[in-house]
């Protein structure tokens, strides 16, 4: 057999042994979705695993939006913007992000991965050089990747390691940082004040990635800047507009230049389609509701404190991160897909992670909380996750005899 048949093969029987055994729990098809709720195989389940921090998908005016958006201009553009595709609700999405954003400008892209990849490969190329936080987001390595500059990881939140990264670069060489804001899969913050010092010392451009710190961090969910008080201080700011905005996309905000260079040289932005014009007024309309309803920010914020505590209590290791990513770190990969059974059995849903999406031995449920969530369902997933945990982590010999339990 040739390699790559091999490699697929492989790789295809192992997901059929999860399968067999009754632990797999990716690709789960939702057939309705209600508040806090999905409905899975006609089961309504608590989901423990929403990126829609403030609980916006559903919300009626952001519905309505997306609807007469449909509606107006059909449910495609016709292709790239820079030619014939764009319309004046991109142009308003990008005006709302730079005000929401507080900068000059904004890009939007067809996804945050691509607006990730997109942005590095126009900044750093083979004469540069770009210094990476090792827990960044796949879609920032892999635009580190293709960009051609020489690519340098640091060790997570680690400052120290940085400057001496930085002081070991050409002082002639242009530099670019980039790290997640909140990292995706450990619900922990950069320790941006110490970053931004490091930037400026060696005149390197700050990147942040704040898929996961907007709506989240800052008394108004404007994200990481506010959170630490330091407005202005990141360079190109970026995020997803999947997560706390319930649409599709990705933006990078930044200077007026910035943007220009972007919408001309980034080859994401030049070469693939205009964002549907359904997604860009969602993600208008789900601007305007964070604005309007700055209640939600402080929800999600304090669910996440009461979830912490609560799993604490439980006896789970779980830090004091002032985020709703809650990471519940199994170590082995097994253990993390019986919790994830162990779960589903008591009417939550939170799917396993794994390598590659986090470092080997570091398997884990990515617990999270919404501000769709009412407090009764905060407690009900505490319970339910303390339970799993004693359940596989503490009797490991009844969780072996849990695979014969009915298949997801
Ligand atoms: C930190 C981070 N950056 C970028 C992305 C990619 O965003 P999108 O899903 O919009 O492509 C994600 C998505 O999971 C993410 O978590």
């Amino acid at each position: 057999m040739d390699p790559i048949s091999r490699r697929i093969g492989e790789f295809a029987t192992r997901v059929r042994t999860v399968k067999a055994d009754g632990l797999y729990f990716y690709l789960q098809p939702v057939e309705a979705v209600e508040d806090a709720h999905v409905t899975i195989g006609g089961r309504s389940l608590l989901l423990g695993a929403s990126y829609s921090y403030l609980g916006l998908i559903g919300h009626p005016a952001i519905q309505r939006a997306a609807r007469e958006a449909l509606d107006h201009y059909g449910t495609g553009t016709h292709g790239v913007r820079l030619l014939a595709g764009n319309t004046d609700l991109h142009d308003r999405l990008e005006n709302r992000i730079s005000a929401f954003t507080g900068t000059e400008a904004a890009i939007v892209y067809s996804s945050g991965y691509l607006a990730n990849v997109a942005v590095i490969g126009a900044l750093v190329g083979r004469t540069d050089a770009v210094i990476c936080d090792k827990l960044n987001h796949a879609s920032i390595v892999d635009g580190c990747l293709l960009s051609g500059a020489k690519f340098i990881r640091v060790p997570h939140n680690d400052i120290a390691a940085l400057v001496r990264e930085l002081t070991a670069l050409p002082v002639t060489m242009g530099k670019l940082v980039v790290v997640d804001g909140v990292f995706s899969m450990d619900g922990d913050v950069i320790n941006l004040p110490r970053v931004v010092d490091a930037c400026r010392q060696f005149q390197a451009k700050l990147m942040v990635d704040e898929s996961h710190s907007l709506g989240v961090l800052g008394p108004k969910g404007q994200g990481i800047e506010s959170h630490f008080g330091l407005q202005g201080a990141i360079d190109v700011k970026m995020s997803s507009l999947s997560k706390s905005i319930p649409s599709a996309g990705g933006y990078i905000a930044g200077s007026e230049d910035l943007v220009t260079y972007l919408k001309h040289v980034s080859r994401a932005f030049v070469f693939s389609a205009a964002l549907p014009p359904a997604s860009a007024a969602a993600a208008i309309a789900a601007l305007d509701v964070m604005e309007r309803e700055p209640e939600r920010v402080r929800k999600v914020q304090s669910h996440a404190r009461t979830l912490r505590t609560r799993l604490r209590n439980g006896g789970i290791p779980v830090d004091e991160d002032p985020t709703p990513i809650i990471p519940v770190i199994t170590g082995d990969d097994v253990p993390a897909l019986r919790m994830s059974r162990a779960l589903y059995d008591r009417g939550v849903f939170v799917p396993p992670i794994v390598s590659p999406a986090v470092p080997p031995k570091t398997s884990r449920l990515r617990v999270t909380v919404t501000a769709a969530h009412s407090d009764d369902e905060v407690a009900q997933i505490g319970d339910a996750v303390v339970g799993a945990w004693r359940e596989v982590m503490m009797e490991p010999t009844a969780a072996q005899a849990s695979p014969g339990a009915p298949r997801a």
